[in-house]
């Protein structure tokens, strides 16, 4: 496994930078995938907290080792302290909170739950000078959302070429194993079983997602698990499948019929794929996500299929398998956004009639100053 050198010091720096937009005087982080992105560590638990001076990471024991080795890495300007949680994460975090005073500090509304959040705050509040001693207003918690996730989104050079890599051997084993896996009398479960192993093979960590093989029917689910089912002659089978590679996530789906062909099948796979091409031709800098999602919605309105494809067009990809951009309609949570060159994101788009089956086609893209270069090199049709 590939460890990349990444520009830890840059996405530093960039945070800070909205933490002033934001008037916070230090930043929380919780969700462990922004707190690898910022410092290198990638433990399942842990707190970093930010401020305009430093940064400190909080963590319990099992992980005290590994991260003073992440610190022993940092250099200037943002060296690492290391604080071990004694007692719990949240004590430590509210006792350096208090020792640097800070008073608006921002947390992740995405993914510190309630029941912390609450502790959080209470024990601020109990640590908090009375008002009779102190003029200092007690600490607040600001809810912020996609601080970290902001600067995610574009990718930098050294994950691009993270990314790259990862597509290439995604590719790689699409063309040249995953094909041989799919026969008639094979059980779903035991083809994702074989894919799973040939990802190991070819130098992923895991996969990025429990892997999908739906055959028959079930590949109208677009979200199917793999069955017992038994494939036979005829059947739509849909393979999404992906992995981790250097901690980064890449994303594929092929679906195939096993011979004879008949014509229902050729109908929603031809409309698919007249709609995966119309999405990545539309991919450029400055257009809309809810455009690219829209050029693909279109083709297979135009061909009746509209109400068969009720899921997003993509998705970013990179320390998690579902980031943001996320290429769809947009709503008020997650409203459209300009492309900006250096996003990778997947364009998946599929139509699915319960009872018959589903076909999906998925591409991982990387947006580049005049459009996009597809990073999954694989025939539509690998069967
Ligand atoms: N298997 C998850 C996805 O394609 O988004
Ligand atoms: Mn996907
Ligand atoms: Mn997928």
């Amino acid at each position: 496994m590939i460890l990349s050198a990444f520009p830890y010091q840059s996405r530093l720096a960039s945070v800070r930078a909205t933490l002033a937009e934001l008037k916070l005087d230090a930043f929380v982080v919780t969700h462990p995938a922004n707190v690898r992105y910022l410092i290198g560590f990638s433990g399942t638990a842990g707190a970093l907290v930010l401020d305009h001076r430093g940064c400190t990471l909080v963590v319990d024991f099992r992980y005290i080792t590994s991260a003073r080795g992440v610190a022993a890495t940092q250099h200037e300007p943002d060296t690492i302290a290391v604080r071990l949680a004694e007692q719990s994460e949240d004590e430590t975090v509210v006792e350096h909170l208090r020792s640097i005073g800070a008073q608006r500090i921002g947390i992740e509304a995405a993914s510190l739950v309630v029941s912390r959040f609450n502790r959080l705050s209470a024990a601020l509040a109990a640590a908090a000078p009375t008002p009779l001693n102190s003029d200092s207003p007690c600490p607040v918690l600001v809810a912020s959302e996609r601080v970290v996730e902001r600067t995610r989104m574009v990718k930098d050079s050294s994950e691009i070429a993270v990314l790259r890599r990862a597509a290439a051997l995604l590719s790689r084993v699409a063309r040249e194993k995953v094909g041989g896996f799919v026969r008639p009398g094979r059980r779903e479960l035991d083809i994702a079983s074989d894919i799973d192993s040939a990802l190991k093979d070819a130098g992923f960590e895991r996969p990025a997602f429990e892997t999908i093989v739906a055959s028959g029917a079930n590949s109208a689910l677009p979200h199917a698990r793999p069955t017992a089912r038994v494939l036979q002659a005829g059947d739509p089978v849909l393979l999404d499948f992906g992995g981790v590679y250097d901690g980064y996530c890449v994303d594929l789906t092929r679906t195939v019929q096993l011979g004879p062909s008949s014509a229902g099948f050729r109908r929603l796979f031809e409309a698919v794929a007249a709609a995966h091409e119309a999405a990545i031709a539309a991919v450029r800098p400055g257009v809309l996500t809810a455009d690219i999602d829209y050029a693909a919605r279109r083709v297979l309105d135009e061909r009746g299929l509209g109400e068969a494809f009720g899921h997003g067009t993509g998705h970013g990809l990179g320390l998690e398998v579902h980031e943001d951009p996320r290429i769809s309609k947009g709503n008020a949570v997650r409203p459209p956004l300009p492309i900006e060159a250096g996003m990778v994101f997947t364009i998946e788009p599929g139509a699915y009639l319960p009872g018959f089956g589903g076909v999906r086609i998925e591409d991982d893209v990387l947006v580049v100053d005049d459009g996009c270069e597809v990073l999954t090199r694989v025939p539509k049709e690998i069967v």
